[in-house]
């Protein structure tokens, strides 16, 4: 569905990802994991066009997507959710959530049938709607920024560090709602620190380390290597 040929991209001279491959396919939840600064949102943001590669090859269900505007991903329903929430502080709830549709046309009832699935998918968020969001926790502002994401009726949903900075309780319920999205048809792109639990919801992952993937495996292989937990400790496990 998604597949990386070796791209490259660089943010003026300074090289931040090289010759990354990966590849995504329908249904599932592939994590890429790495240390703080290893490339993680820079491939993220070469995928929905916000940075250009300067080689190789990014192709979605077979349409090469590299030189199309951020705008147009977008409209293939390729939906980043990127670090740090990034929500309007002066909007509320259901403002920053509609803020999801701006690149699709959407009609009315569309619009409410999204709006009631993401309370759907987050019901902690109903009697919130009303709030602006500078008021939300860490936790609730995440789930805003996905349940914006879902508001673009998502094919893939990238996630860029969901759980960064949030409680252990909520980020296991953020952990969860991963995998309810999943189980509701959404292909899933998982850039976490949080390895471990990453493994744990995730069908494949990556590893990525200064700017290169060094490995690739099933979560339940990377789970389960002692030397990997060595490895990445202080990264999640
Ligand atoms: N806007 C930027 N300008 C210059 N260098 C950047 C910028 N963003 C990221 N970098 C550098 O690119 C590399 C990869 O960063 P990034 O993709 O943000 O890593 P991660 O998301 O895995 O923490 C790092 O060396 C980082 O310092
Ligand atoms: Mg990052």
């Amino acid at each position: 569905m998604l597949k990386v040929d070796n791209i490259s991209a660089s943010y003026g001279k300074v090289r931040a990802i090289t010759d990354v491959s990966l590849e995504v396919r329908e249904g599932e939840v592939v994590a890429l994991l790495g240390v703080n600064g290893a490339g993680k949102s820079t491939t993220l943001k070469t995928i929905s066009g916000l940075l250009r590669t300067q080689d190789g090859s990014i192709h979605f269900q077979d349409e090469r997507i590299d030189r199309l505007s951020p705008e147009k991903i977008a409209r293939r329903r390729i939906v980043h959710v990127p670090e740090g929430r990034r929500l309007f502080p002066g909007l509320t709830v259901r403002e920053n959530l509609i803020m999801g549709t701006s690149n699709h046309k959407v009609s009315k009832v569309d619009l409410n049938h999204r709006l009631d699935y993401v309370l759907e998918i987050f019901p902690d968020l109903k009697p919130l709607y009303s709030q602006l969001s500078w008021s939300l926790s860490g936790g609730q502002q995440q789930m805003v920024a996905i349940g914006r994401g879902l508001m673009a009726d998502p094919v893939i949903l990238m996630l860029d560090e969901p759980s960064l900075g949030l409680a252990p309780v909520i980020v296991k319920q953020v952990f969860k709602t991963i995998r309810d999205i999943n189980a509701r048809g959404v292909t899933v792109l998982l850039v976490e620190q949080n390895a471990h639990l990453s493994l744990q919801v995730a069908h494949r992952a990556y590893l990525i380390e200064t700017g290169r993937i060094v490995r690739e495996d099933d979560a339940d292989t990377l789970l389960h290597d002692e030397n990997l937990q060595k490895e990445m400790l202080g990264a999640g496990f």
